[in-house]
């Protein structure tokens, strides 16, 4: 697949632009294993990326214009770096938002064009948006000679989608599209912004289990639940809800609303169940870490609210299949994709397996990465 890859872009750039390409970019879409609705939080969380990336091949221009040419809307996005003022609609805005937060940064950046293809399926909660940003961003760095620096072009990615794109994320999907490595979680402390890469325990396999539901009212329900979070943190008077503990919500709420409480509590024990994945993977216990993400299932479900039919019974048929520690939602939720952690040698038979459950209880056909 990568090999097709790689030829589909070159020839694709051959024939938009009449010349081969100098670069050859890529970013990695993510699956979160733990820690979700965290990161806005300044907590802890534990994504990894997966195998399937965004892909850029392109080439230096002797002006500050970029074109960028995608394989996969059959459209291009055309912009001029010394006139960065106002968003453009669609998909475009992304690349352009990079640009513009990097020239914020500080960065001079010649102009390039080049080819775009995808293999992150989009919408089904991927990031497949925050690996597009990071191939724009890994591109501006090859043709303007900048070292690849995960953090700030993780930031750099982040205020893109804050400032330009205009959507309200934490920092989690673009730091592990910086920086993810094969083979491995990275647990991000999401105030530090210290990374450490986690390995997974022996002789499991990490299955992202699409419900194939659209993600539905994510945008206005994701930033509600930033609101509530930061309400929660001024009732304890302090920044975040990363600086409180599990004594803290255990001694009570007081009067503060039953909903911010419920939300306090799931994030409180999500920073905690992240930690606790980390000690279980670095003991190689995967039913340790199978029963952390069983809980945060039901965390994220009933407290934080943010699953959704599908999403619970693509994570009960996980659980009901063989050959299964644990599963979850994973992501900003309202639909998109579970996770799933699953013995290697029973991955040929859970497969099919979690499918047919999947779809008896749901009517849908789920796709299976
Ligand atoms: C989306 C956001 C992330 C994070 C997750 C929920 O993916 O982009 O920053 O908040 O939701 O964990």
């Amino acid at each position: 697949m990568q090999a097709n890859t790689y030829q589909k872009l070159v020839d694709a750039f051959r024939s938009a632009y009449g010349r081969a390409p100098e670069h050859m970019v890529r970013a990695p879409g993510r699956v979160n294993l733990m820690g979700d609705h965290t990161d806005y939080n300044d907590g802890f969380v534990l994504p990894m990326a997966i195998d399937r990336w965004v892909w850029i091949a392109l080439a230096a221009r002797n002006d500050l214009k970029v074109h960028l040419h995608s394989l996969d809307m059959n459209d291009t996005a055309a912009f001029d770096l010394s006139a960065l003022d106002s968003p453009q609609q669609g998909w475009a805005a992304y690349a352009e938002g990079v640009a513009w937060a990097l020239g914020q940064a500080g960065h001079a950046l010649g102009g390039w064009q080049g080819v775009l293809l995808g293999e992150v399926p989009m919408g089904a909660g991927l990031s497949s948006s925050a690996a597009l940003e990071m191939a724009v961003a890994r591109a501006c760095c090859a043709v303007s000679g900048l070292p690849w620096d995960p953090v700030p072009m993780a930031l750099a990615g982040q205020k893109a989608e804050n400032g330009w794109v205009g959507m309200n994320c934490g920092i989690m999907d673009q730091l592990i599209s910086a920086a993810g490595q094969a083979g491995h979680a990275l647990c991000i402390d999401c105030r530090s912004l210290d990374h450490e890469a986690v390995s997974l325990p022996p002789e499991t396999a990490v299955v992202v289990l699409d419900t194939t539901t659209q993600r539905g009212l994510v945008d206005s329900a994701y930033n509600q639940r930033r609101t509530q979070c930061d309400a929660g943190a001024a009732h304890f008077g302090v920044p975040k809800l990363r600086d409180v503990t599990p004594e803290m919500v255990a001694a009570g709420m007081g009067s503060l609303e039953a909903e911010i409480q419920r939300r306090v509590r799931h994030v409180v024990s999500e920073n905690q169940r992240t930690l606790d994945s980390v000690a279980a993977m670095e003991a190689a216990d995967a039913v340790r870490l199978g029963e952390i993400m069983q809980a945060s299932h039901a965390s994220l479900r009933d407290d934080f609210e943010v699953s959704c039919p599908a999403l619970d019974q693509m994570v009960d048929s996980a659980l009901a299949s063989e050959g299964c520690y644990g599963a979850r939602m994973t992501g900003a939720g309202f639909g998109g994709c579970a996770v799933a952690l699953v013995k290697a040698d029973r991955l040929e038979a859970f497969i099919p397996e979690v499918s047919r459950k999947y779809t008896q209880a749901s009517g849908l056909p789920p796709r299976i990465y």
